[in-house]
């Protein structure tokens, strides 16, 4: 098996991306149809006059999404000044079409400079991933509890093994190898959140918002490739397969990524 990489490699990695796709969402990741659903999704908890908190924002291209829909006053945080720049960047060619305010700035998800009970919600894509250690996730998602206001919610979209693997399974019936997890990232264990947080925050939903569409991408498209010895690029985000399976509704718990909403009591 090989090594995860360390903190510091996660660090330059993400450095990397800021520097190599600029304002792109490839800066977050290649798969923009997934990022699309992601924003929808989101944008469904999110209501007019919410104070929010997007942590992990990359360049800050959700970030400006979701205040071009609802009339929030959002602040955008990732620990890649990089990445800020860039969201800084954008925002000051977006501020015209945006209905809500927004800014960025430089912060942690393990040691937020935030004040208790202060956020309507509080938006978590693709960070937890990151941290290395269940320890490290546990106290990014006591942060994002600690700062969010009584009776606000945490939307937390995350990969996790147990969809991960559910994935792979159905590959595996199919002849197929497992998809690896990218050095970078240690997928969450929803089990170990779900029980953790359970004294914090109650779960109010899980949305398993891609499942239909990673059975379209990464079982049923590499499928088809190979008999008809096609070449394949399963996240392509031009692919008219990637559009179709992206508008269909989703089904069943094969998505990698799901969203868990939790409401602080
Ligand atoms: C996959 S991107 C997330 C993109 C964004 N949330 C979105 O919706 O597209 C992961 C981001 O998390 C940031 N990140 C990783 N560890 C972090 C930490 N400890 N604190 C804050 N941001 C972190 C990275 O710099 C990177 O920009």
């Amino acid at each position: 098996m090989m090594n995860r990489l360390n903190q510091s490699e996660v660090y330059e990695y993400w450095t990397r991306q800021a520097r190599e796709h600029g304002r792109s969402p490839s800066a977050s990741w290649s798969d923009h149809r997934v990022i699309e659903m992601e924003i929808s999704e989101i944008a469904k908890y999110l209501t007019d006059g919410d104070k929010v908190l997007d942590v992990g924002c990359a360049n800050g291209y959700s970030s400006l999404r979701f205040a071009c829909v609802r009339r929030v006053q959002l602040r955008g945080l990732d620990y890649v000044p990089e990445m800020i720049e860039q969201a800084r960047a954008q925002l000051a060619a977006m501020q015209d079409r945006l209905v809500g305010s927004v800014e960025f700035d430089v912060g942690d998800i393990t040691q937020l400079k935030e004040r208790l009970n202060s956020y309507d919600k509080v938006i978590v894509v693709r960070v937890l991933i990151n941290l290395g250690t269940w320890e490290r996730q546990l106290l990014g998602l006591r942060e994002c509890i600690r700062v969010l206001k009584p009776g606000g919610l945490l939307l937390l979209s995350e990969a996790t093994l147990q969809g991960w693997r559910r994935l792979n399974a159905l590959r595996k019936e199919w002849g197929m190898e497992d998809i690896p997890m990218p050095l970078f990232n240690q997928y969450i264990d929803e089990e170990k959140v779900i029980a953790a947080v359970g004294s914090e925050a109650t779960l109010l939903e899980i949305s398993n918002f891609a499942s239909t569409y990673y059975v379209g991408t990464r079982v049923l498209k590499p499928l088809l490739a190979q008999a008809t010895h096609a070449p394949v690029s399963v996240a392509d985000p031009g692919a008219e397969w990637n559009r179709w399976f992206s508008q269909l509704p989703p089904a069943g718990d094969y998505g990698t990524q799901k969203l868990f909403v939790f409401r602080k009591p």
